[in-house]
């Protein structure tokens, strides 16, 4: 008895968190926090649209996720390059249907060196990718 009622609450806790039937963008998810992210979200049932600059770690991602039966499709995009973010976009929207449910900025970056080292150049590839991705 009692085992039928915990059997029926987690029936009730996996379709409260069920994230079938939605669509997800999370860049940069070949590695660390964003891997993660994407695996939890395609574990949940959604659609995950990821991105990296590196093709070659983006593939063996996509083939691992292949491998575990999980939805996710993959871009190589730089999100510092207003060009590959618009391409980024165009895909997401054409293999979502244009339907996004969530939407996860995690791709960002630092340069690790003294405040008074850092160069123009510097400053605009950190302020494009960490915050001019998010705000288009
Ligand atoms: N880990 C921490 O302790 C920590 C603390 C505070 C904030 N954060 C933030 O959390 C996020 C993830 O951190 P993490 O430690 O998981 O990073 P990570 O392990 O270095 O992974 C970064 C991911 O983003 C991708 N990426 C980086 N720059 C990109 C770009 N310009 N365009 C597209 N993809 C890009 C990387 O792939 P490619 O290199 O192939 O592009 C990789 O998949 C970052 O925004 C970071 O600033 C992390």
């Amino acid at each position: 008895m009692a085992e039928r009622e915990s059997r029926r609450d987690n029936k009730a806790m996996d379709g409260r968190w069920s994230l079938l039937g939605t669509t997800a963008l999370v860049t940069g998810g070949t590695k660390g926090i964003g891997h993660a992210i994407v695996e939890e979200l395609a574990r949940f049932g959604a659609a995950v649209h990821t991105c990296a600059r590196n093709e070659v770690e983006l593939e063996k991602c996509l083939q691992r996720w292949g491998a575990m039966q999980l939805k996710v499709t993959g871009s190589v995009c730089d999100v510092s390059s207003p060009t590959e973010r618009e391409k980024l976009m165009e895909r997401v929207k054409s293999i979502f249907n244009g339907k996004l449910n969530i939407l996860v900025n995690n791709a960002g970056t630092a340069i690790w060196k003294p405040a008074t080292e850092q160069t123009p150049e510097d400053y605009k590839f950190v302020m494009s990718t960490n915050l001019r991705l998010p705000s288009t």
